[in-house]
């Protein structure tokens, strides 16, 4: 029989096996909401006994995900997947700050005497693709690759979930709820939305494309994350989550009449959401611009196919785009120079496939070389880094039957968190909701 990361397909994945991290300290209000996410994972009421402040390890949520659009390319590898398998095998993010500039490394310190277990779940958005017009018959091997590829970049499902947004209907129907509260304006700021519609002009798209940050909102919302790994683009998307977190707790979750709505449905008070803190990946990863134009990020949506390196191009395609990738005629290789943006980004790359390896390091070796040079270079340690992830996906790809079983592992594990959620928060709004 098939076996992948040492697990028979037989055997179940549902159970997490944790890495065991310090748990940093929070601001009041922020943990006492992650005391509701804890009290609700418990199956405590507000008449039983809740203290958690004395408990020895704590439960930190993590959640991300990837549109399952066409191929994953190098900015979804560095600036996410990258990062969540360090996470998942370290419980440390070595470069992430958070929406303030504020490292990881630094907030991390603050130990306490309280543990933390992680529990981490990656989903790949499918609801999310199609906010743009997909093909059907292309969706779902789409999903599937992607999730596919979550597991051979070193998503490990014994340790992390994974699973397919689209399997768990809450979220749609949290999506609706969290419309209904968010204010259009809020929306109408959104840059993603702005940029897109421009391009396809608004009358040719969908509501939903307007509607998507609310719908990534509830992704997070309902799982009570508390940390949420993404690369820059995703900042406005995260402020506008803790935005609705804010906004909901304040209108739906004060005073008696909620108090008494909980007690009636057994549920704790504590306001529903907790406020989720952003990721975002610095050193090289955070923004992989495009390959044609080192001042735009790369990106599935771009038409130009050269313009990103796909994470299973072949090695003979890897070589080509890098071949004629846009440089620039001064001399030499640099980074962080404003006026060769191309020069940047294609450092910032060759550094993130070498990890091992220090900036001086690789400045040491790369400074003085001409474009002619140094693009070989960077084709080889490319295809040297994702070699490995393209076997892997090669196997997990070619059984169906264990990818299924994990996909339904992690949906059902979501499942269970996201229906207490959104239960929470139908009561929060009134609701009538069977006991
Ligand atoms: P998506 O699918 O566009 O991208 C997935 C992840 O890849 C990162 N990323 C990049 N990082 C660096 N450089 C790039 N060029 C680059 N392109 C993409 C993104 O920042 C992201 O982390 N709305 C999200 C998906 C989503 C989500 C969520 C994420 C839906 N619900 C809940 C986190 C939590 C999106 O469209 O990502």
């Amino acid at each position: 029989m098939f076996t992948l990361t040492g697990l028979s397909c037989s055997r179940s994945v549902t159970s997490f096996a944790p890495i065991v991290t310090s748990f940093t300290k929070q601001p009041r209000a922020s943990r006492s909401f992650s005391l509701y996410a804890e009290a609700i994972a418990n199956g405590e009421t507000e008449s039983s006994t809740v203290t958690p402040q004395k408990k020895k390890v704590r439960t930190r949520r993590i959640l991300s995900g990837v549109q399952p659009t066409g191929n994953l390319h190098l900015g979804n590898y560095l600036g996410a997947i990258k990062q969540w398998v360090e996470f998942q095998n370290t419980g440390k993010f070595s470069s992430a700050q958070d929406l303030d500039g504020k490292s990881y490394e630094e907030k991390d310190k603050d130990d306490g005497d309280v543990e933390v277990v992680n529990e981490n779940f990656f989903c790949v958005v499918d609801m999310h693709a199609i906010t743009v017009p997909q093909d059907p018959d292309e969706l779902e091997e789409s999903t599937l690759t992607s999730a596919a590829l979550y597991i051979a970049a070193g998503i490990d499902p014994t340790k992390s979930k994974i699973f397919v947004q689209s399997h768990v209907s809450c979220h749609a129907e949290l999506a609706w709820l969290l419309n209904c509260v968010t204010p259009m304006n809020w929306l109408e700021r959104m840059i993603q939305f702005k940029d897109k519609s421009k391009k396809a002009g608004t009358e040719s798209v969908g509501v939903g494309l307007f509607t998507y940050p609310v719908l990534m909102a509830a992704d997070i919302l309902l799982y009570q994350a508390d940390r949420v790994p993404v690369g820059e683009d995703q900042r406005q998307h995260l402020e506008l989550a803790r935005d609705i977190v804010r906004r909901f707790n304040d209108q739906y979750c004060k005073g008696n009449p909620y108090k008494k709505r909980c007690k009636k449905a057994g549920l704790p008070t504590y306001p529903v959401f907790t406020e989720p803190e952003a990721m975002i990946v610095k050193a090289g990863g955070a923004r992989v611009m495009s390959l044609t134009d080192g001042k735009s990020k790369m990106s599935k949506s771009d038409p130009a196919e050269a313009s990103r390196i796909n994470v299973l191009d072949p090695p003979d395609v890897i070589r080509d785009k890098i071949k004629r990738c846009k440089t620039d005629s001064l001399p030499g290789v640099e980074w962080d120079n404003p006026e060769r943006p191309e020069s940047t980004n294609l450092l910032n790359i060759y550094a993130a496939v070498q990890p091992g390896r220090s900036r001086e390091d690789i400045l040491e070796e790369v400074k003085d070389m001409a474009w002619g040079e140094f693009k070989p270079l960077l084709a080889e340690a490319l295809i040297a880094h994702l070699e490995p992830i393209q076997k892997r996906y090669a196997e997990v790809r070619a059984d169906g039957e264990y990818l299924r079983m994990v996909l339904r592992e992690g949906a059902e594990a979501a499942e269970e968190i996201a229906e207490r959620t959104l239960r929470a928060t139908k009561v929060a709004m009134g609701f009538s909701v069977p006991k």
